[in-house]
């Protein structure tokens, strides 16, 4: 009896063990799944046929592996390892299942002759994407200077013919973060449709008489966030087109360049609003401008308010506080009647250092439309020639908050 039941109990003891040693693999295989399922897929273009030998071309590599990340059902990430590789035109399209992340870790160069882009108006234009991470410390080299001897944007008044280095298209909740673009063929960066969309630690680079190089240029677009980042280009540092709403810049140095623009607009018919915009605690260095608005005379109707500019330190800048409601650049127009642009709540504070024209301060705004609610103040611009600084003010009553250098008329 005793024996039976001490020989029953170690059967269930046994039994007891072997259940449990099972529930635990079981757990064990469990974690080991779901761990697997929560660490992002990488798809690294080299497994896909990729090589970083800086000549052959990439972008069959790279899309199928896009295509692949794209149909995962959980977040994946698409590298492209350290290395030079050669990219020419994608178009990356989404929607796509899950979060997804390009983690470029490489040099990537487009080809230099403007030819082999024929059909594209951007070397990586990347569609439809929610939850998108653009990272990696990678550098877009669009080798643009053969390009920029063939640009006749400003005979033909047209652009079309070169690609931007990066088009953004509908793209909601990413960010694009510790990326250079260096040496754009025409725009470096187009965002367009995006929704909530940060750059950060973006690294921005051409140089000073590289044509229509802009850095940033947004349009029809809510909520796009530019900190901690470096841009030095050829022409707009940050620019903003019709439908640009709700953009704020912090803690970027521009140089060389243009400057920081809203506009131009009022050239084309039926353009959207432009609210919301602010530049806060920015550096300008050598720039033709610093912080402007421009809109065309004899122009189309329109509205940009909302937009305001404060803590910005400028080096050496052309024209630091700029409203011009007389743009018509190469005589593409007629001044004989003002701007219909209505420009509303517009301000300027604390901008300090100094500029390479005695005109530091132009608010010239339309005589059909006088700018409403403009405010400025502590401002302290130098000269760096010889003579005074001064401003022009004209069709605007500005509430003067706080110190003048120079003093408005
Ligand atoms: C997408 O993934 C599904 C399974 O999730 C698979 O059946 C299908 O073949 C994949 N399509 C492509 C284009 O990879
Ligand atoms: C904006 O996008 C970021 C990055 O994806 C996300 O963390 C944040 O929650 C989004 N903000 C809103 C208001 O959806
Ligand atoms: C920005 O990129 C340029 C070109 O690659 C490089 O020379 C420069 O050092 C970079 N600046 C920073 C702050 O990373
Ligand atoms: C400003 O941006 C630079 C360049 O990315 C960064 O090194 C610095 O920490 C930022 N400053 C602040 C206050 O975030
Ligand atoms: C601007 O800089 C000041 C002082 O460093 C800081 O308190 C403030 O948060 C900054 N503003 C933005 C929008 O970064
Ligand atoms: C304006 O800036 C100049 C040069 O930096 C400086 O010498 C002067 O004290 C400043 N003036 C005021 C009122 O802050």
């Amino acid at each position: 009896m005793g024996t039976l039941k001490s020989f029953s109990h170690r059967k269930t003891e046994n039994y007891k063990m072997g259940f449990k040693l099972n529930i635990t693999l079981l757990f064990v295989l469990l974690l080991w799944a779901s761990d697997a399922e929560a660490q992002a897929a990488v798809f690294d273009v080299t497994k896909y046929g990729a090589r970083p030998d800086g000549m052959t071309d990439i972008s069959q590599a790279l899309l199928t592996a896009w295509k692949a990340a794209c149909n995962s059902t959980t977040a994946s990430t698409i590298l492209i390892p350290t290395g030079t590789y050669m990219l020419g035109p994608v178009k990356l399209e989404g929607l796509c299942k899950a979060p997804l992340k390009l983690q470029v870790q490489g040099t990537v160069k487009a080809p230099a002759d403007p030819a082999k882009f024929k059909g594209f108006d951007g070397w990586l234009t990347i569609n439809r994407l929610n939850q998108f991470t653009m990272s990696g410390g990678g550098i877009f080299d669009a080798q643009g200077e053969v390009a920029w001897k063939q640009n006749d944007c400003a005979k033909t008044g047209k652009c079309n013919s070169l690609p931007t280095s990066f088009r953004f298209n509908f793209i909601s909740n990413s960010i694009i973060t510790d990326i250079t673009s260096l040496d754009s063929k025409l725009f470096h960066v187009n965002v367009i449709g995006c929704n909530n969309l940060t750059f950060q630690h973006v690294n921005v680079t051409a140089p000073d008489e590289s044509l229509n190089t802009d850095g940033i240029h947004i349009g029809r677009s809510n909520g796009v966030y530019i900190i901690d980042s470096l841009i030095g280009t050829g022409d707009d540092c940050v620019s903003l087109g019709d439908g640009s709403k709700q953009v704020k810049v912090s803690n970027v140095t521009c140089g060389p360049g243009h400057g920081m623009s809203v506009g131009s607009l009022g050239r084309y018919p039926k353009e959207d609003d432009v609210v919301g915009f602010s530049v806060i605690n920015c550096t300008f260095t050598n720039t033709d401008n610093g912080v402007r608005i421009k809109t065309w005379p004899a122009s189309y109707a329109g509205v940009a308010s909302d937009l305001h500019f404060e803590n910005l330190i400028m080096n050496n800048v052309g024209n630091p506080i700029l409203i011009d409601q007389e743009y018509c650049p190469y005589n593409q127009c007629t001044k004989s009647k003002p701007s219909q642009v209505k420009l509303s709540k517009v301000s300027f504070k604390n901008i300090r250092g100094t500029c390479k024209t005695p005109l530091a301060v132009k608010l010239a705004c339309s005589s059909g439309f006088p700018c409403q609610g403009v405010e400025i103040g502590d401002i302290n611009l130098t000269y760096n020639g010889k003579g005074t600084v001064k401003a022009e003010v004209s069709n605007v009553k500005p509430k003067v908050t706080g110190k003048m250098i120079p003093a408005l008329p």
